[in-house]
């Protein structure tokens, strides 16, 4: 099987699993995990962040995040394909009362300048008729957008507008180390002046569990309370903060490699006939690539992919999604890519 339905697909490496065996343990609900809060204390210190907190998901991590920020009643600015909106069973709703209010960047990229946020805000401008903006939702690297890029100079640009107007933001970051790598930046400089930041462990980065929402000090007590209250305080769960420990130090250098096999399989699938995607907009692991132009369905497309060769890919509408990962190699693509052209070939 070649699997590229996504990143958190990995499996832990050989020094994850030792490390894992041999993680010292204590319960975390009472803050007595040492490897759990070494793990946080690494987490701040990279993101240059007063605190961290070990979440079990991602989702959870955003979604105490957008409940800290906002109260019920309030909106959340984010971008139409986002996926605190989209993919996180309307918890924004759900756990705290907010609407989301959807914007599309101006050049359909998926990366929002401030102009187009500033236009779905509501700043108090009419109180009693329209809901007050709680909250900006950024994402870095933007999945559902390919994967596209916020620099720095962007995060910056949409965090002072925000904050000109007392709004905070979050940023979804459950790739930023893809980010960080592209953008030849740290991670730290990418979040810095947001308000709070999720990132995953358990993506490219490898670990098999858990995520880190980080923010100033006060937030993250507030966060932990939040945490238990959703149902996730865990007990001696240093056992998979190991993991993340060695994700953290050894997989950031190995992401390059996957952005090189992202462009390698968007070159590829560029040829094929009825395939659209332009490869130079491929910068880390997310290849989106439209098949309107074949005249199949996605979901048909990927079946035999899937029972054919033995290749997994995800399939939306008309877009087919493949995710490069360290469990997939150079020579996976190219058979990845042969093996597309051979269902599109109807062979
Ligand atoms: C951009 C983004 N944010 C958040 C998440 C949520 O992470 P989890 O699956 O750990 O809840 C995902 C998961 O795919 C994601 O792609």
């Amino acid at each position: 099987m070649i699997d590229l339905r996504s990143d958190t697909v990995t499996k832990p490496t050989p020094a994850m699993r030792r490390a894992m065996s041999e993680a010292e343990v204590g319960d975390d609900v009472y803050g007595e995990d040492p490897t759990v809060n070494r793990l946080q204390e690494r987490a701040a210190e990279l993101f240059d962040k007063e605190a961290a907190l070990f979440v079990p998901t991602g989702s959870m991590g955003n979604q105490i995040a957008v409940k800290l920020h906002t109260r019920p009643g309030m909106e959340v600015v984010i971008e139409e394909r986002g996926h605190i909106y989209n993919y996180e069973m309307a918890a924004m709703s759900a756990v705290s009362g907010t609407l989301a209010r959807p914007v599309k960047s101006a050049d359909g990229s998926g990366i929002m300048s401030w102009d187009d946020i500033k236009a779905a805000v509501h700043a108090n401008d009419a109180p009693y008729y329209v809901a007050p903006t709680g909250l900006v939702a950024l994402e870095n690297s933007h999945n559902l957008a390919g994967g596209t890029l916020l620099t720095r100079e962007r995060t910056g640009e949409i965090c002072a507008g925000a904050h000109a107007l007392g709004i905070p933001v979050h940023l979804d970051g459950a790739r930023i180390f893809n980010a960080a790598a592209a953008l030849s930046e740290t991670v730290a400089a990418l979040a810095a002046p947001c308000d709070s930041v999720m990132f995953c462990l358990s993506k490219g980065l490898g670990a098999p569990v858990g995520s880190m929402l980080l923010g100033s000090r006060a937030f993250v007590e507030e966060a932990r309370a939040w945490r238990k209250l959703l149902g996730g305080g865990m007990r001696q769960v240093g056992v998979i903060a190991a993991a993340g420990l060695v994700a953290l130090e050894e997989s950031p250098k190995l992401l390059h490699a996957d952005h090189a096999n992202a462009r390698r399989l968007a070159e590829g699938v560029a040829e094929l006939p009825g395939v659209e995607i332009d490869p130079a907009r491929v910068v880390t692991n997310i290849v989106i690539f439209d098949v309107a132009g074949t005249r199949r369905a996605a979901d048909r497309i990927c079946a035999r992919l899937q029972h054919a060769h033995g290749v997994l890919a995800s399939g939306f509408g008309t877009s087919i999604r493949m995710v490069t990962h360290y469990d997939v190699s150079t020579a996976d693509i190219d058979a990845a890519v042969r093996a597309l052209g051979e269902v599109l070939r109807g062979e």
